[in-house]
């Protein structure tokens, strides 16, 4: 599939098959995500891969938009790891790393035939309480996995809205 055939067709899924998720699927999600880009390729990020019953249950707890999905990758940065700004206080590139590697992570998955959806809605602190993460580990992002279910599940129609590009880019 073409770069811009998989960007046109994917679409957040929030309604999955209940069906697993094939191992060799979830090792090449996690392959997508070394690959990344990040600032001076320090890598500072951390994948939790949540599949067993206990682990979704308790993102379940945290966050109301697990959907259910066999697999919840919980994609965090490492704060002790990202690039500081010297010039800007309090600026860590962090949040930035852990988004190019969920965009990376959300597009292998629909390549594989598997849906997912960005989720943010949680609050920092519930999560690394849940998961007893240290304080430098900072959830960024949930991305729930499956196979799609064939009534698309709710909200589908967002997918179809882009304002045009004139109100989004200037030209100078
Ligand atoms: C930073 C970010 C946070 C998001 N958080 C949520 C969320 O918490 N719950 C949810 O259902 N969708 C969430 N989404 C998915 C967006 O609603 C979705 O990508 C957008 O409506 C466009 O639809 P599409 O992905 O189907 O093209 C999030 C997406 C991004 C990029």
């Amino acid at each position: 599939m073409g770069f811009m055939e998989l960007a046109k067709e994917r679409y957040s899924v929030r309604k999955y098959l209940d069906e697993p998720v094939e191992q060799e699927k979830v090792d090449l999600i996690l392959e997508a995500a070394r690959l990344a880009p990040t600032a001076v390729n320090y890598q500072p990020f951390r994948v939790y891969v949540l599949q067993s019953d206990e682990a979704r249950a308790k993102a379940a707890r945290v966050c109301r938009c697990t959907f259910d999905a066999p697999v919840v990758f919980l994609v965090c940065s490492d704060e002790r790891r990202a690039w500081k700004s010297q010039t800007e206080r309090n600026y860590s590139t962090g949040e930035m790393d852990a988004s190019i590697v969920c965009t990376h992570m959300m597009l292998e998955a629909w390549e594989l035939g598997l849906g997912s959806c960005w989720v943010r809605l949680f609050s920092v602190a519930d999560v690394q309480r849940a998961f007893s993460l240290p304080h430098y580990i900072v959830p960024r992002c949930m991305l729930p996995v499956g196979y799609a279910h064939p009534d698309g599940g709710p909200y589908r129609p967002w997918h179809d809205v882009y304002r045009p590009l004139d109100e989004l880019v200037v030209t100078l």
